[in-house]
């Protein structure tokens, strides 16, 4: 049961009031403002853990995240005896400050929860949803043929509802402590002081300069003078602020419904040249779901997760259940056989992913078929051979509904953003956050980018005649990757992890618990271990590393491969006799923990 609030801290919003004495038993606020109870000597260290492969270690919480004002954020709140769903909160809002690019208020979230109370995992999706006008054609033209995905992405045709302040909310009432306006305040002083742009977020506005300078908002922003932002400019950002104080006053109503919600629609309908359907009914019934995790047994583990709309637990599941009978711990890290065992069943999920799995309230997903570890051994003994498989189709789980599917053609670029939290309670989180594309639709209003996530949806709705599971319906959320992570031992949580990556985020997140369960790195070094990632068609090995080494190899097995950047931004979390904190090399973040 909540206790009273107590106000630790008049003298600055960064202060956390908690609303649990226990909790204030563990906070020690500065008295000079808890805004600097995160050194960045504390930061620096992390940083340097991160270059030289080494875990951060903690005892009691750790935050692992993809901007390091993100991750002093969560680890302030953390600190002062906040919850991970309250550090989750001023976690996200300082992303969608710093890293536009991937996350922020105009998109959608999927959230995994272990509540060390009850022992008990929570799924909660905060997926954008198609708006009630949409329809199976919204992204074909006169003919019925797909738009090409930079017509569809740019403007309004692409956003859907957004969920993530919504999910922030929920998650926040059942699982915070602190005062909910109190988590704001790192957001809302870093948008009015400004920050320094990172060499990410630089490099990406400079890459989108055409796309972003196509909408007004967005190209006043990004491209200021029309020179894209430099590296270290330093950026503010007024009318986020603005948008989050009203926030912290009133609420995640205050965003779907009135004057914020008026002006998205506006900027959706209004967007020229592509104009989209989203309505201020879309925006009041919006609705976050508590969904059942998704869990596959793998080495005297779960590994839990999210499941339809997300794709993601499903086909990391599917890739773990059909390698359980294949000793990958004995082949290792370094070999092709254990490489090609994991390509392939990478393809041979993905078959299935593109045929059965889509948003289950609106088509019948066979859950517990595709992860029937009678249907997976059957899957796994195509697995038996000693080269690529020649053809990958998608299999006959079982199931109690006809399943006359055509297969799809969603496209999902890299983008996205991944959250680890465990709290001093012993609460993990593992959240996966998105905007969609890098800017979304690169619409903008009131300070934050809305999303595009409805292109992942299947452009194409039907093939012959047969329609496809992921086609766009009104109000339906289209199929994700996303594929936040929970790894449970004898009911205990032992590793947070996700990552961002498109339907890339599949193969990083299930290399990564293979490297950490099979090979037995620490989080640091499975996170680093380079990427071969095989989803349905080349087998793109990780350029400039290790990898690379491998490609004669595999081209010899039958596979084509190509080697390119894959850059993940995988951050894990071990759990055991203490915490271990891992983050991606690829990106921009760091873990913290005390
Ligand atoms: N838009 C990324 C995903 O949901 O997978």
């Amino acid at each position: 049961m909540r206790k009273p609030i107590i106000t630790l801290c008049l003298l600055a919003l960064a202060a956390l009031p908690i609303a649990a004495q226990e909790a204030a038993d563990q906070v020690a606020p500065e008295a000079a403002g808890a805004g600097e109870v995160v050194g960045a000597a504390e930061v620096r260290a992390a940083q340097d853990a991160k270059a030289e492969g080494m875990p951060i270690s903690a005892q009691r919480w750790m935050v692992a995240a993809a901007n390091p004002h993100a991750v002093e954020a969560g680890a302030r709140v953390l600190r002062q005896g906040g919850t991970a769903a309250d550090a989750m909160v001023a976690v996200q809002l300082v992303l969608g400050l710093v890293e536009p690019q991937s996350s922020g208020l105009g998109g959608g979230a999927f959230l995994v929860w272990y509540d060390a109370a009850s022992g008990e995992l929570t799924t909660l999706d905060g997926r954008e949803t198609a708006p009630l006008e949409a329809t199976p054609r919204l992204f074909q033209d006169d003919n019925g043929d797909p738009l090409d995905f930079f017509d569809a992405v740019v403007g309004g045709r692409s956003v859907g509802t957004p969920g993530t302040l919504a999910l922030l909310q929920a998650a926040h009432d059942r699982w915070g402590r602190a005062e909910w306006s109190g988590l704001f305040a790192d957001a809302i002083r870093l948008a009015e002081d400004g920050f320094a742009v990172s060499p990410r977020m630089a490099m990406l506005v400079s890459g989108d300069a055409e796309r972003l300078g196509r909408q007004a908002a967005a190209r006043d922003y990004f491209l200021p003078g029309g020179v894209p932002l430099a590296e270290g400019t330093v950026l503010r950002n007024p009318a986020y602020a603005a948008t989050l104080r009203l926030m912290a006053e009133q609420g995640a109503g205050v965003f779907y419904t009135g004057e914020i919600a008026d002006e998205i629609v506006a900027a959706v309908r209004g967007a020229e040249g592509n104009p989209g359907v989203l309505s201020e009914v879309d925006l009041a019934i919006y609705t976050v779901k508590e969904r059942a995790p998704v869990c596959m047994s793998y080495r005297a583990h779960e590994v839990c997760g999210m499941g339809p709309p997300s794709s993601g637990a499903l086909t990391v599941g599917q890739i773990l259940g059909m390698l359980a009978s294949y000793d990958l711990a004995a082949l290792g890290a370094e070999s092709p056989e254990a490489w090609r065992l994991i390509g392939d069943a990478s393809r041979l999920a993905f078959a299935d992913r593109a045929r059965y799995m889509a948003d289950a309230d609106y088509v019948p997903v066979p859950v517990q078929g595709l992860l029937d570890e009678t249907y997976l051994a059957q899957r796994a003994e195509l697995l038996r051979q000693d080269s690529a498989l020649a053809e990958v189709r998608p299999g006959e789980p079982e199931f109690d509904h006809s399943l006359n599917w055509a297969d799809d053609g969603s496209i999902e670029l890299p983008s996205t953003s991944h959250i680890s939290i465990v709290d001093s309670f012993g609460n993990a989180l593992s959240m996966t956050t998105t905007i969609e594309n890098a800017f979304g639709s690169r619409l903008m209003v009131r300070g934050f980018l809305l999303n595009n996530e409805l292109t992942d949806f299947s452009f194409r709705s039907h093939r012959g005649g047969v329609p496809v599971a992921n086609r766009v319906e009104p109000g339906k959320r289209p199929r994700s990757s996303m594929a936040p992570t929970i790894v449970m031992k004898d009911g205990k949580p032992v590793l947070v992890v996700g990552s961002p990556g498109g339907s890339r985020i599949i193969g990083y997140v299930a290399k990564t618990i293979i490297a950490h369960l099979d090979w037995g790195l620490d989080v640091q070094a499975a996170v680093d271990l380079p990427h071969l990632v095989n989803r349905f068609g080349t087998y793109d090995v990780e350029a400039g590393t290790q990898a690379e080494a491998l490609t004669g190899v595999l081209t010899s097995m039958g596979y084509e491969v190509n080697a390119r950047a894959l850059t993940s931004g995988l951050h894990a979390i071990a759990i055991g006799e203490d915490l271990k904190g891992g983050a991606d090399p690829r990106r921009e973040g760091i873990a913290l923990g005390e």
